[in-house]
This record gives structure tokens, sequence and C-alpha cells, in this order.
């Protein structure tokens, strides 16, 4: 863990803590990460929170459905083979693609080659029952997912997953890609359980290094977040 590419800071535990509690009622602790344009940090942070979470001791599965452009393989290092598209092909069992251990109570599931129906593969019913499957094992799920505003991928979960994480970078992301990702989310009823933003190092603290994060709710997904983030 110690050569992995990755700084966990104090707001990333703060966003752990806002996550914790905004699916302390949820049957299922199932997780998607997103955002509305590509390089807004969703894989990067998908990894740091699924560390604060195992740093805690919960039991963590990151499962990279970014079949497009898988990174977090990369991120842990780890050779992407045997992976989510195998598993959703019908051609492995989750147990032959989990990756345990990469840190201490933290799995990972990489995504597997890259196949040509990625949306469809998702969407489908050996993605419910493999969620199903994992979730009867680990604590926390977190899948890290393509852009809303590129790709209908992050979108076709409905109920298999308990709701969305939202990245906005500071200074990137638009307000228009704001509201039209939201309008998108809304319209496959998905539910947002927060925001994140993300590279807003604050003044008075540089040992944040760009990687403070900030956490708010929205209980009415039509509330953008305002433009300036
Ligand atoms: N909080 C942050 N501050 C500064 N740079 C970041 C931050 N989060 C991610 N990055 C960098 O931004 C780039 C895109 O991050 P990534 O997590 O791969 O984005 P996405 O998954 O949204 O495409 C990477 O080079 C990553 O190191
Ligand atoms: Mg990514």
């Amino acid at each position: 863990m110690a050569d992995l590419p990755l700084i966990v800071t104090e707001a990333h535990r703060t966003a752990r803590t806002n996550l914790m509690f905004s699916l302390s009622a949820a049957d299922k602790k199932i997780v998607v990460i997103t955002s509305a344009n590509p390089r807004e940090g969703k894989s990067t942070t998908c990894a740091n929170i699924g560390l604060t979470l195992a740093e805690m001791g919960a039991n963590v599965l990151l499962v990279d459905a970014d079949l497009r452009k898988p990174t977090l393989h990369k991120l842990f290092k780890i050779i992407n083979i045997n992976g989510l598209s195998l598993i959703l092909g019908g051609l492995i069992d989750d147990k032959e693609a989990i990756n345990e251990n990469v840190a201490e109570h933290l799995d990972v599931i990489t995504s597997g080659m890259i196949p040509p129906n990625p949306a469809e593969l998702l969407a489908s019913g050996n993605m419910a029952a493999f969620l199903k499957n994992v979730s009867e094992r680990y604590d926390y799920i977190l899948i890290d997912t393509p852009p809303v505003n590129l790709v209908s991928d992050s979108l076709v979960f409905g109920d298999m997953v308990s709701g969305i994480i939202f990245i906005v970078r500071q200074g990137t992301t638009k307000h228009t890609d704001i509201v039209n990702s939201l309008r998108a989310i809304e319209m496959a009823q998905g539910k947002v359980l927060g925001f994140l933003k993300v590279g807003c190092a604050p003044k008075d603290d540089k040992a944040y290094n760009n990687y403070n994060y900030k956490y708010a709710y929205h209980k009415n997904p039509e509330k953008a977040p305002p433009a300036s983030v």
C-alpha cells in the first residue's frame, strides 16, 4: 500500500463519515461513483474513499465498471485480465476475479477486457446477480464508472445500488455539465447520495495538497450545486 499513487487525507475521512451517515438506513451499501466529464477525479476518489472505509475495518470491494477507460488496476498496480466484463459475460465466477487484500480489508475487481457492449452488460441480470452475491460478503461496495455526460453506463444500475456519489471538480466542471448530468440521473430514477467537490486546496493548509474534499447533501437532486464549485 505504501507505494500506491494514492493519498488519503482527513478530507477523505470526512467524506467517508458523511457517506456512512447517508447509507446508515440503507439495506445495501453499494455506491456508484460518477461525474459529468472525464478526468474529474472519479477513479482516484473511488480508490481513496475505499481505502478510508477499509482503514476503519470495514470490508470493502472496489469494482471497476468503467469498461471503456478502466483505471483502478493502474492505481492499485494490479493485472487486469480476470475482471468484471468476464463475470458479466458469464465466462468466470466473481471469486476468480477478486484481487484480495490489495490493501488491508480492501479487495478490487478490475474491469477485465474492454467489451463491445458495456452499457448492455452493466444493465444485465448478470450484473444484478453479481452485486447480490458480493453484497453478502462485503460491508461496502464502491463502483467506479464512466462520465454521465458521455455515456449512459453509470445510470443503468437502478435499484441494484443504494445511490450515486457525484464528483464535481474545482475549476473544471461547469454548471451546465452538472445540470445536464442531474437531469440524466433523474430520468434514470437515480438517487444522488451526495456531491463531492474535488481539488479545492484550502488556503490555510498546504498539507491538503489539492485533495480537499467537500461533501454536501442535496435532498432534492433538482437543486444543482452553485456554478463556481
Ligand atoms: N483531488 C485531486 N486533486 C488533484 N488531482 C487529482 C485529484 N483527483 C484526481 N486527480 C488527478 O486527475 C486525473 C484524473 O483523475 P481520475 O481519478 O482518473 O479521473 P476520472 O476517473 O474522473 O477520469 C489524474 O491524473 C488524477 O491523478
Ligand atoms: Mg476513471
